[in-house]
């Protein structure tokens, strides 16, 4: 073993920071969040990004080490208010454009534009952004909406938990 372990959670957000990564205001890192510990500096994100658990940020590929004696090394960029799903590994030498969705368990192996919603392993475009927004604010009017009062940061009650349950019943609905 050489160095200073990087072992997911070892590694807090601030040492990333002084090593050199670049992150914006008000993101959100959720747990289990992995942003290439030894290669850090490649990498920027913007402002008001979602990293959702298990989202997983690479600036370097040793595949090469082994054969070449150098790893490939890529930078990534993130823009501004994009939203990463839980368990998404983001390869180097990638761009994410400002305000795109990438769903869950996303491979993102290429650059993906603005405004889009892309998923999948490999990530492909599925659709705008307004589009996406259009389709869930018109399930907005036939889904039940619960406000904040429903989340366990304002103390929801054993009886809003069982009302919620019984309204989703027939399908989805949306917490604030
Ligand atoms: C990507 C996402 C936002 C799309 O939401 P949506 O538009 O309501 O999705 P839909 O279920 O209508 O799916 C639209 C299409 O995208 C595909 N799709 C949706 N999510 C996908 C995903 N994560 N990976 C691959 N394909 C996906 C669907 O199969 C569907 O394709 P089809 O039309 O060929 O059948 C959502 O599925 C998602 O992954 N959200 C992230 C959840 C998360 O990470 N939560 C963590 C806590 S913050």
């Amino acid at each position: 073993m050489r160095g200073e372990s990087t072992l997911s959670g070892e590694t807090t957000l601030k040492a990333l920071v002084k090593r050199g990564l670049k992150v914006g205001d008000n993101c959100s890192i959720q747990n289990r969040v992995v942003i290439d510990p030894g290669h850090c500096w490649h990498i920027e994100i913007g402002d008001n990004v979602t990293l959702a658990p298990g989202v997983y940020i690479l600036a370097h590929d040793a595949s090469t080490k082994m054969h070449l004696g150098y790893t490939r090394i890529g930078k990534v960029k993130i823009g501004d208010n994009v939203f990463i799903g839980a368990g998404t590994i983001v390869l180097p030498n990638v761009t994410i454009g400002s305000n795109s969705i990438i769903g869950a368990g996303s491979l993102v192996n290429r650059s993906i534009p603005e405004n889009v919603m892309a998923a999948g392993n490999p990530i492909k475009i599925i659709d705008s952004l307004e589009s996406f927004v259009n389709k869930h604010r018109e399930q907005m009017k036939r889904f039940p909406c619960f406000g904040e009062q429903y989340t366990l940061w304002e103390n929801i009650t054993p009886e809003m938990k069982q009302e919620m349950n019984r309204k989703l019943a027939d399908g989805q609905g949306y917490v604030r």
